[in-house]
């Protein structure tokens, strides 16, 4: 079989994009007004009501793409349930194979819904997350493209305020930079006592595909840790 080669990030950006600061404060002083997608609204009522007849905190395992870390968060979090939030139907059709354990298959739920969305949602029904893990998003690397990025979105406030606890794992590590550099800019103008922390690591065992992909090709790989400290 052909082995296909895994490309590192390339990007026409050297460092961190430059108007980080003000995109970041812009999206803090302003109210994201988005409407809220149909199948999300109706997506996230049975996740509501899932997390709500479960009666425990939940880890949000966002962009779970076919739910790798999302058996693995379940078995970090023993008293938590898991919901694992992907827009492709494709790659959570693939994540059922993967689940063999009952008690941790109970405590999962995957779900089809738009994040940019579905953070809002949550947010508003004030969901106990305990842990919010952000594994490996789409990078958006051209500087051009920027603001596709999670972190330089309407949505990154919101995104924030979710959790006491983001991770976020990334090959890229300006990736990884701007989203310590944004937290760290966002959690002071929202006035968030925030710990943030950037570093490379490496995994006992890759705990997503995309992370075995790239640890597997000899990457590097990183991490941002944002911690409320309230
Ligand atoms: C690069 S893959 C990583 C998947 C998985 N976390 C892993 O590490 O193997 C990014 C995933 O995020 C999902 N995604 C990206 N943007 C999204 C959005 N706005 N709403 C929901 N899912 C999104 C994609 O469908 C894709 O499965």
């Amino acid at each position: 079989m052909q082995q296909r080669t895994v490309h590192e990030v390339t990007s026409n950006q050297a460092d961190i994009y430059e108007n980080l600061e003000e995109t970041v404060i812009r999206y803090v002083s302003t109210e994201y007004r988005r409407p809220f997608a149909e199948h999300t609204v109706k997506a996230f009522g049975a996740a509501d009501a899932f997390v709500r007849a479960a009666g425990r905190p939940v880890v949000l395992d966002s962009g779970c793409g076919t739910g790798r870390s999302s058996f693995a968060l379940a078995a970090r979090f023993p008293e938590c349930v898991v919901v694992a939030v992907d827009k492709s139907e494709v790659r959570l059709s693939k994540s059922s194979s993967l689940l063999c354990d009952k008690d941790l298959l109970s405590r999962i739920l995957f779900v089809r819904a738009e994040l940019l969305d579905f953070w809002r949602l949550a947010l508003s029904a004030n969901w106990n997350i305990v842990h919010h893990a952000v594994f490996y998003p789409n990078p958006w690397p051209k500087s051009s493209e920027a603001t596709r990025r999670f972190h330089l979105s309407p949505v990154f406030p919101a995104m924030l305020k979710l959790s006491p606890v983001t991770e976020l794992r990334t090959n890229w590590e300006i990736y990884a930079r701007e989203f310590a550099e944004a937290a760290n800019i966002a959690g002071s103008a929202m006035e968030l006592e925030l710990s943030v922390n950037f570093e490379s690591f490496v995994p006992l065992v890759p705990e997503t595909a995309f992370e075995e992909k790239y640890f597997g090709a000899g990457q590097k790989l990183y991490r941002t840790m944002v911690v409320r400290k309230d």
